[in-house]
């Protein structure tokens, strides 16, 4: 499906759009299949989004929250995502536990914990061993190398085709992160971008032609929605076409 971009004023704008779809994609999907499956991005810029979602009175019971990727620390350490995401909106809501999906990064091997949550998955959503699940939603942000989820250019991860979890790497710090066909199988997927550190990764990932090794996020092409929320600075070069 074509993407669809919208360059938002200011992060604040930017953040209010992506709640704004992301309530959507709660009611389509729950009126859908009684459930919503999201998850979630890493990094600062969708930070005040979970915030945002806090403050909303939702069907929590029905919402079931993962991570597309993770950090590989612990969950109390000051880089995990899924600490920033408890912190931010998950310890305010009535969210049951079990509801709350985060990529394990305890086993002291993270190939170990990949697989783990790749079983977690296939045993949540309940398809076939050879089905790749279809999460409703999934966040996504870009780094300044283009890099998405803990793709990183030139890593193994950015060919894994027949696992769902993989191990990325960045710097050589390991990170656990959802494949590119996991990703790409999303009903839904949503990328915040915000800040002119991103401008040249972004040129990059929408140009006609560019290498998918060194610009990770161009492998992002769902079958499903492909939404681009960009603010002002982070959409300069792009403004004239969008
Ligand atoms: C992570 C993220 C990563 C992030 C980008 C952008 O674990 O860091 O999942 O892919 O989305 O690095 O991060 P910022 O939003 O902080 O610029």
């Amino acid at each position: 499906m074509e993407k669809k971009v919208e360059i938002l004023p200011n992060l604040e704008a930017l953040i209010e759009r992506g709640l704004e779809i992301v309530l959507q994609k709660i009611q389509t999907s729950i009126e859908k299949h009684n459930r919503f499956t999201i998850a979630l991005a890493g990094g600062s810029t969708p930070k005040p989004l979970y915030e945002a979602i806090s403050q909303q009175n939702l069907p929590w019971e029905k919402i079931h929250v993962f991570w597309g990727d993770e950090r590989y620390v612990a969950p109390d350490h000051p880089d995990s995502n899924q600490r920033m995401a408890r912190l931010a909106w998950l310890n305010k809501v009535p969210i049951p536990a079990e509801n709350i999906h985060p990529m394990p990064t305890n086993s002291g091997d993270p190939a170990i914990d990949a697989a783990k949550h790749e079983a977690e998955l296939q045993e949540f959503f309940k398809v076939p061993v050879a089905e790749v699940p279809k999460f409703d939603l999934i966040l996504l942000g870009i780094g300044d190398d283009a890099h998405t989820a803990s793709l990183f250019p030139h890593t193994p991860a950015l060919s894994v085709r027949d696992r769902l979890v993989t191990v990325g790497s960045k710097d050589g710090q390991p990170r656990i992160t959802f494949s590119v066909p996991l990703i790409n199988q999303a009903d839904c997927v949503m990328f915040l971008v915000a800040g002119a550190g991103k401008i040249s990764a972004l040129e990059q990932i929408f140009a006609e032609k560019a290498d998918s090794q060194t610009y990770p996020a161009r492998l992002i092409q769902p079958s499903g929605e492909l939404w681009w929320l960009l603010d002002e600075s982070a959409g300069e070069k792009l403004k004239s076409e969008y």
